[in-house]
């Protein structure tokens, strides 16, 4: 009869919207063959990087860190870190101790840099930053000492020295203004000049891909690769002197900050990108720029699943046709709360109360498809991920003459912390890439800050040889 008719009409029209979804996801759906591709042109992007003839129009940069070796564990002394450009603005006292029993001991406050402090005059960035170090210092009651300091300043900078670095673009969500092309620690130093409280001796700026590197290699040797897969995407390794064509001198090894997460700024990515993938990159600070981070990173993985939602509503797939102000609203979907809605623990009732949390009204079909949508874009990313690791690794065993290279990776950032399924397949997609290499993944504590201070001890160390 008619009932029966309107429930298979309904029924059709439901297999029609599976099967849309099923469609419109499989565009974020990587083949091996795939994924060989992404790691081939990284590949080809990180020669480019190396090369004198092609550098200077590389999109991944290989930027030299002037860093030359890992810890050793000699390492010693009181030092004050800074860490800009992650989740959180840190600043940090570290007092390492070298000899028979290594120790290493923290302390540390978070401080807010408010929205238009990031945005604002670099200035007002710095002066911020100094004010924030005033208040750490009277916090330890240390106003009085003049300690060297490591900057863990993430962004890609080309550094003449350990303690220069030219600020070439920002990145993620900083867009201060008179920064780029300026010296960051010359920045640093003016701004506390300009306070006349305190003393400081900048001896290092690091990126934070640097710091996770030497904070896991000053507990296992092994590590030569640093990885970060938070707010944003990028990795630093140990690459043979003879090879970066960009600084003289040929012996030994310098610590490379690839700044991968700029791959796919000329286009060699553009085949994968989906429409949601250049609406995300359309509507960022910096549009164009850091394509592959955009596909890869804490930051944007959320807006890609946003997008997906709208689409999928103004398709008439979820919350019954009706975009509402949320679901317009840029930034919404923290990776925390990707990570929690993507819980394997999480029954759909609780997959609906985090929506509901956001200010999205979801019934229980909806709530498996926002499911759906987060696993494809995360899933995703970690491949992507994992493709750019498999052709690191896979370079240094080149490097090395070698059949096999066993290799440990120093990972640190909120997706690979944070997500369940992210670092899963990231290691699996290394694995399955890079055959011939045995990769070991370790995480970091608190890289950035602990790596930036071995560093700074490292400087102060070589300056001293140099003035003895
Ligand atoms: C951005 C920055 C890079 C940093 C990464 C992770 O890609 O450009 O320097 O390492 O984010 O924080």
């Amino acid at each position: 009869g008619k009932g029966a008719a309107m429930v298979t009409a309904v029924a059709y029209r439901l297999a029609e919207h599976s099967r849309e979804i099923t469609q419109t996801l499989s565009e974020f759906l990587l083949s091996t063959e795939q994924l060989l591709e992404v790691k081939k042109r990284m590949r080809i992007e990180i020669q480019n990087g190396l090369s004198k003839s092609t550098q200077d129009s590389a999109t991944v940069k290989m930027l030299p860190t002037f860093v030359n070796s890992t810890p050793d564990g000699s390492e010693h002394g009181d030092f004050l870190a800074l860490d800009l450009g992650g989740t959180n603005f840190r600043v940090l006292l570290v007092k390492i101790r070298s000899g028979k029993r290594r120790t290493v001991e923290m302390h540390n406050k978070i401080y807010a840099i408010p929205l238009e402090v990031m945005q604002g005059t670099g200035e007002e960035l710095f002066d911020h930053i100094v004010q924030c170090i005033s208040d750490f210092l009277d916090y330890m009651g240390m106003k009085n000492t003049r300690l060297p300091l490591g900057f863990t300043f993430s962004f890609p900078c080309r550094q003449t020295s350990l303690d220069a670095g030219i600020l070439v673009t920002w990145t993620k969500g900083f867009k201060a203004t008179d920064c780029e092309g300026e010296n960051v620690v010359g920045l640093l130093r003016d701004a506390i000049k300009r306070r006349e409280e305190f003393e400081l001796d900048v001896v290092a700026i690091v990126n934070d891909t640097v710091g996770t590197l030497m904070t896991c290699a000053y507990e296992e040797p092994t590590c030569e690769i640093g990885l970060i897969a938070g707010t944003g995407s990028n990795a630093c390794y140990m690459e043979e002197m003879r090879n970066i064509e960009t600084i003289d001198g040929d012996e030994g090894r310098m610590c490379v900050n690839m700044e991968w997460g700029a791959f796919g700024d000329n286009g060699c990515l553009d085949d994968m990108r989906t429409e949601c993938d250049r609406a995300v990159d359309d509507f960022s600070l910096n549009s164009g720029k850091q394509r592959f981070e955009k596909m890869c990173s804490g930051m944007y993985l959320g807006e890609i699943v946003r997008n997906i939602l709208i689409d999928m509503t103004k398709r008439g797939f979820l919350f019954r046709g009706q975009i509402s102000e949320t679901l317009k609203t840029r930034g919404i979907f923290e990776t925390k709360f990707l990570s929690q809605i993507e819980s394997d623990r999480l029954a759909l009732l609780q997959v609906r109360s985090i929506l509901q949390h956001l200010g999205l009204d979801s019934s229980c079909d909806d709530s498996i498809i926002v499911k759906r949508v987060c696993g494809a874009v995360s899933h995703r990313a970690a491949q992507l991920c994992g493709a750019g690791m498999a052709a690191v690794v896979d370079k240094i065993r080149e490097n090395r003459g070698l059949d096999h290279l066993d290799i440990t990776v120093g990972v640190d950032g909120t997706l690979y912390k944070l997500h369940p399924h992210f670092s899963g397949v990231m290691h699996q997609t290394v694995k399955e890439l890079a055959p011939q290499c045995n990769v070991n993944f370790l995480l970091s504590e608190d890289g950035s800050g602990k790596g930036a201070a071995l560093i700074t001890a490292v400087g102060c160390r070589i300056r001293q040889e140099l003035s003895n």
